[in-house]
């Protein structure tokens, strides 16, 4: 054999060496696959991965069996049948082994995969976690079941008002000190964040007309300093009844019951003059301390009695605003505090721990 007849043999020879030496680690694949059965997820698929990257290496265009397969033309006649059948069977033999490691690889993998999504019927359940209301919801709701079983609507307002519903239409002349930014926040367009829930007074009669009963629950805005009972932002509730021939008994009444309910039977109330521009004649409203019962605590500052809000007969010029005629319908309204009466309810020291969002503290309140 020459030289150049005996150069080719070699090279296929040089290639199917160079195969086995790179496949011997993945033998274990082409024969016993038990043995390497506990091999874990990740490191079977980047063997896959090595792997096809053998066959490219060893059979793909650029390896060295498809250059000698190039030359099989090119040895001479009578040797071309022999070194053909060598690329050949070279070739088959890479083949095999490729494919028998690859198959055993893939049922591997497919094994490894449904061992890990498989779930196990026999494990208790894991139930997610209940969250809780919020203590202002757990009071927010009280109030609104007293009410609704007095026959009052829920009524919802809006966060952002215009200066119509946060001040004119209740009366609030221009000059007063609530319009300025001092006490409310604006918007950069000059719409108030509402200050008080009073604003759905007039929306709710816009809406419903008279008679109505309605309260408002929701948030308002001031630009106070945070301290123990202040906060720029907080809850207040509304109440509005306006019918023919509603008095401030009604009033002092309504306002009884509902403390009542609220802080048990015994419950005392006291209507001290005040002054809002929107009710005429006003009053502020405190009740009989429910955990000392008047006798004087920590709770009440030992006066026995518990500030809650403000009230009074609607003033006959937010009717009139409305086109209603103060000559045939009167009515009271009264807001108070949401904030506050929880922190009085759950005896907390400082209204800001609502609005911390300490799970620890939240999660006390059933
Ligand atoms: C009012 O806001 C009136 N709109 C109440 C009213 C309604 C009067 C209808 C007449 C008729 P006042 O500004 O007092 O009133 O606020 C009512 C309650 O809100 C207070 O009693 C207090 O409980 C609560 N409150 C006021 N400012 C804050 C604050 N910064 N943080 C927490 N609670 C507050």
């Amino acid at each position: 054999m020459s030289e150049t007849q005996h150069a080719p043999a070699q090279q296929v020879e040089a290639a199917r060496k160079a195969f086995e030496q790179e496949f011997e680690r993945f033998a274990r694949f082409a024969s016993d696959l038990d043995s390497s059965a506990s091999l874990p997820l990740e490191e079977a698929l980047a063997e896959q991965r090595a792997l096809a990257d053998l066959r490219n290496r060893h059979l793909g265009k650029k390896s060295a069996l498809a250059a000698a397969k190039k030359l099989i033309g090119r040895v001479a006649a009578d040797e071309r049948a022999a070194f053909g059948q060598l690329v050949q069977s070279t070739e088959a033999s890479i083949v095999q082994a490729l494919e028998q490691a690859e198959q055993n690889l893939k049922q591997l993998i497919e094994q490894q995969r449904t061992a890990r999504e498989s779930i196990d019927v026999t494990l208790p359940g894991r139930r997610p976690p209940y969250g809780h209301r919020h203590p202002i919801t757990i009071v927010r709701e009280r109030i609104e079941d007293i009410f609704v079983s007095l026959g009052y609507v829920i009524e919802d307002g809006r966060e952002i008002e215009t200066d119509f519903y946060n001040f004119t239409a209740l009366n609030i002349p221009e000059n007063h000190p609530a319009r300025g930014e001092a006490d409310t926040f604006y918007t950069t367009e000059g719409l108030a964040l509402r200050s008080q829930t009073s604003t759905v007074q007039i929306h709710a009669m816009q809406r419903r007309g008279v008679p109505i009963r309605m309260i408002a629950p929701g948030r308002v805005f001031r630009r106070d300093t945070p301290d123990p009972t202040h906060n720029p932002m907080f809850y207040q509730v509304e109440g509005l009844c306006v019918d023919r021939g509603i008095t401030m008994a009604h009033l002092k009444g309504t306002v009884t019951e509902f403390l009542r309910r609220m802080f048990g039977a015994d419950t005392v109330t006291r209507f001290r003059p005040s002054y809002f521009p929107f009710t005429e004649p006003s009053a502020e409203f405190d009740f009989s301390c429910f955990k000392c019962k008047g006798s004087g605590c920590r709770i009440c500052k030992n006066s026995g009695w518990i500030e809650l809000g403000g009230s009074g007969m609607v003033h006959p010029n937010v009717l009139r605003a409305l086109g209603v005629d103060p000559e045939v319908y009167s009515g009271f309204a009264f807001g108070l505090g949401i904030d506050r009466m929880c922190a009085l309810m759950y005896e907390l020291d400082d209204i800001r721990l609502l609005f911390e969002n300490d799970v620890r503290f939240l999660e006390q309140f059933e």
